[in-house]
């Protein structure tokens, strides 16, 4: 049968590969490391699956608007308000299944046929493939390790073309694990503006960041900045929610309108229960966020530290999310030829960079307890010292 280009030109997942290697290997009984998750190892908290419950036991089961429940939507503009310094109206808020479906939805909603959009490397793996999708054309500009993973406005301004119509910017990264200002410094920000390109900023590990280091919304670095973003957010990550399919992004009311009814059009509203849920999350006690990122931030400090300590492998001491990369290129391999190895003769599962865009690094998450780390990382270690 003949498939649709769009699909048949889908790079198949680096990651589920990895994953499925591993899986088959705890099949047969082997014990596996696992570095791979994307998600936090933590439960909901109780307080936002009692929302979910008590909204069923009321009979919360039908279609929400396409948008998102009104009272989300509102407690979305508050916490834009008060976290991001962002005046987003409930009108210029949609909520969705998963942040991944708000970027996909920003993306549908502004390119198309012979737009290219600006990707820093190493990004998302999802971000070039959405792009494509959207029949328009990625251009990836590659970041350094010695740069701290970003992108100056030089190379902003070397990549654009008359046909750039978005630059896509994700801090804290994945899987680079920037933050701060990270990957959008003002200049960027202001050659943006300047050339009235649309802004996709990913937000969605904002809430995970260390070392002092403070998020800053891209949309509030300039008054024009607001105007060119689109703001993408999410649950999975800050309430441990990965199941629960809840994101939202704001964005200027022409874009926020047309990304409604390409909502409407497609998936409508969000799951009913799960925005109690989120609701419950957001307006509720912060102590929980604060709790998982503090174990984040214990794991973060000793993963950094052995990862260190190995000949040939250096790394960057991350500042947000829970993943970072080692750089392995002094090891004389490409990325996935080494995680491949690296399953196989010594149990640890890893995401080879080439998945991000950038083959001289390996991504390990943190997003899993100590005591998968500590011998996680002798097994690693053990295996480069017989390279
Ligand atoms: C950078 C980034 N953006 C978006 C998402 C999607 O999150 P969600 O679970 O809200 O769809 C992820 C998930 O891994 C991510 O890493």
């Amino acid at each position: 049968m003949e498939l649709a280009n769009r699909v048949s030109e889908l790079t198949p997942s680096l990651t589920l590969a990895i994953d499925s290697k591993a899986k088959a290997l705890r099949a047969e009984g082997v014990n596996i490391y696992s570095f791979g998750a994307g998600e936090p190892d933590f439960d909901t908290p109780e307080h936002i699956k009692a929302a979910a419950v008590e909204a069923l036991g009321a009979g919360f089961t039908k279609y929400t608007p396409s948008s998102g429940i009104p009272e989300l939507r509102a407690a979305i503009s508050e916490k834009f308000k008060r976290d991001n310094g962002l005046d987003y109206k409930p009108s210029e808020i949609i909520v969705s299944n998963g942040a991944k479906q708000s970027c996909f939805n920003a993306i549908l909603a502004v390119c198309g046929e012979g737009d290219e959009v600006i990707i820093p490397a190493p990004y998302w793996l999802s971000y070039p493939e959405m792009v494509r999708l959207a029949g328009a054309e990625p251009v990836i500009v590659q970041t350094t390790q010695e740069n701290d993973w970003k992108m100056t406005a030089q190379q902003f301004e070397e990549a654009m073309s008359p046909r750039t119509k978005m630059i896509i910017i994700n801090s804290p990264g994945n899987p680079t694990g920037t933050s701060g200002s990270g990957r959008a410094p003002r200049a960027l920000v202001e050659v943006a503006a300047d050339e009235e390109i649309i802004i996709l900023s990913d937000e969605i590990y904002e809430s995970l960041t260390y070392d002092g280091a403070e998020h800053v919304s891209v949309a509030s670095i300039t008054p024009e900045a607001r105007d060119l973003t689109i703001t993408v957010n999410g649950f999975s990550k800050a309430y441990a929610m990965t199941g629960w399919r809840i994101g939202y992004l704001g964005a200027p009311e022409p874009i926020a309108k047309a990304i409604d009814s390409l909502q409407s059009h497609s998936t409508s509203g969000p799951c009913s229960f799960a925005q109690k849920g989120a609701l419950a999350a957001i307006t509720g006690d912060q102590q929980c966020v604060a709790d998982m990122r503090e174990e984040f931030n214990i794991r973060r400090e000793y993963i950094y530290e052995r990862l260190s300590a190995i000949p040939n492998v250096t790394a960057v001491k991350p500042k947000g999310a829970f993943y970072i990369l080692a750089n392995i290129s002094k090891l004389g391999m490409t990325s996935t030829n080494f995680a491949d190895r690296l399953l196989s003769k010594a149990n640890v599962a890893v995401v080879p960079g080439i998945a991000f865009g950038d083959d001289s690094v390996v991504r390990l998450s943190y997003a899993t307890g100590l005591d998968v780390i500590k011998p996680g990382l002798d097994a690693f270690e053990e295996f480069c010292k017989t390279l």
